[in-house]
């Protein structure tokens, strides 16, 4: 009995010393996500608008987990299946977040933010004015390696489709989650797709479908 519990001492210590050298220091890690509450569904449709009116005030970190968990979380750990479909869950998709910070890669199985660099892109996820202000821009990124596709393979519209029909889904979730939660939101297409995709240091396999502005309203306290 003794020994067992040195034993679990013992193992408590290597992962109490190991975990925060795993985690690397820029990441971000998120607190659960709120995955209950909210408004009613036929509310926070009632709701669902466009925005392009924007505090330059941060989100919480609550916030942003509970967005992106709403985005692409997994709701069913069993298996990993997300709050989004995807074609053949192939699950293809997945969403990059740019922030003042840096930008950042959302991984939902270990609910973090990992980053992809510390510079801020913010500007260069569209071409209108307001997304280089707000605190959160979404970039929904398909691999198409996950699609089946090889690294050197070209990519036509066709091999597109699935991956653009999974971020309206998802684009939608977020739609929903921002009417909850009170937020400003809104999906674009216009983009500056090549000089995003390099300051990103997207792979030729790595395709931007579309970006997604969230803040809080301009006029919130
Ligand atoms: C595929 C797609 C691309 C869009 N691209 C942009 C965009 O680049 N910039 C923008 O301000 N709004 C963009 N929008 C938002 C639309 O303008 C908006 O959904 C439309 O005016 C209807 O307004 P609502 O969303 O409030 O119903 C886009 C919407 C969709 C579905």
């Amino acid at each position: 009995m003794k020994k067992a519990f040195t034993n679990l001492s013992l193992l408590l210590i290597v992962v109490l010393i190991i975990f925060p050298v795993m985690l690397d220091a820029q990441d971000l890690s998120l607190p659960a996500p709120m995955t209950a509450g909210g408004k009613p569904l036929m509310d926070a449709l009632s709701e669902r608008q466009s925005s392009r009116s924007f505090s330059d005030r941060e989100l919480s970190l609550q916030q942003l987990s509970d967005l992106l968990w709403a985005a692409w979380g997994i709701n069913r750990s069993a298996d990993g299946q997300r709050t989004a479909p995807s074609s053949h869950n192939r699950q293809e998709m997945d969403v990059y977040v740019t922030l003042k910070s840096g930008l950042y890669l959302y991984d939902a199985g270990d609910n973090l933010l990992k980053q992809i660099h510390g510079r801020d892109i913010r500007a260069l996820t569209g071409i209108q004015d307001f997304p280089a202000l707000v605190p959160v821009n979404l970039v929904y990124v398909a691999d198409l390696t996950k699609r089946g596709l090889k690294e050197d393979q070209a990519i036509t519209d066709t091999d597109l489709l699935s991956s653009w029909a999974n971020t309206g889904f998802m684009a939608q979730n977020v739609y929903l989650y921002c009417a909850s939660a009170g937020l400003s939101t809104v999906i674009r297409a216009m983009v500056p797709r090549q000089d995003l995709a390099a300051a990103m240091m997207l792979k030729p396999w790595q395709t931007i479908i579309l970006a997604q502005t969230i803040g809080l309203p301009a006029d919130s306290q």
